[in-house]
């Protein structure tokens, strides 16, 4: 499994600390999860703290963005040096374009859907991301309880990309530890995003080592 540990987590008093914590674990990327208090009911961090990460961090970033016509950022997110930028099919009209523009960009497009979101929505665009990032939770907090309909909306999501012939992976977003973790593994999931669970356990390194193997 690709584990992306998600930064909302952390300790935001020790961030750089926290990114070396991760650089030197078996994390592939990093999860960071900016909100407008707009699009979701809360607001975490914006562009010069996201630079702040890149310049500590040796992994991939991941930038998972819950805001209103993130559209608009295109040219900011790839200012920072993200590797993946997530977008919300709720949040964006022409996602079409605004894949192609984060690919102009020379960045990895992926497409976010909320919990109510079917993935049916993606069929005519599937071929086109490198990832569907799937909500387990209601975006906007750390700490939520995994909504086990996210299950079978993977093996879905699965089908289409299978029958399509899209190489895109799927990442699976809130709620996961050891043991949601293992029923996304076998549903097909990808990339595992992990906020609390890694930045809670007693030996995170380890946790994210576990998550890893899964
Ligand atoms: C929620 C964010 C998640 C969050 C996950 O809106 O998109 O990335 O950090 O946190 P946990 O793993 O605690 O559910
Ligand atoms: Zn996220």
């Amino acid at each position: 499994m690709i584990v992306a540990p998600s930064l909302l987590a952390a300790d935001f008093g020790r961030l750089a600390s926290e990114i070396e914590m991760l650089n030197d674990s078996a994390a592939d990327w990093i999860h960071c999860d900016i909100m407008d208090g707009v699009f979701v009911p809360n607001i975490s961090f914006g562009f010069p703290v996201l630079k702040a990460v890149a310049a500590v961090s040796r992994k991939p970033l991941d930038v998972h963005l819950m805001i209103v016509h993130p559209e608009r950022y295109v040219g900011q997110v790839r200012d920072t040096g993200a590797y993946m930028m997530n977008v919300h099919y709720e949040a964006s009209t022409h996602i079409h374009r605004t894949v192609q523009e984060i690919h102009d960009a020379g960045m990895k497009a992926g497409v976010t859907l909320n919990p109510s979101t079917p993935v049916v929505m993606l069929e005519d665009i599937i071929g086109d991301v490198d990832m569907v990032l799937l909500m387990s939770v209601n975006p906007g907090f750390g700490g939520q309880k995994f909504i086990p309909g996210a299950i079978d909306k993977i093996r879905r999501l699965k089908a289409m990309i299978e029958a399509s012939g899209s190489k895109a992976l799927i990442e699976v977003d809130g709620g996961i530890n050891l043991e949601t973790g293992a029923m996304i593994a076998a549903a097909g999931a990808d990339v595992a995003v992990a906020g609390s669970a890694v930045f809670r356990a007693s030996d995170p390194k380890a946790e994210i080592a576990a998550l890893a193997a899964l």
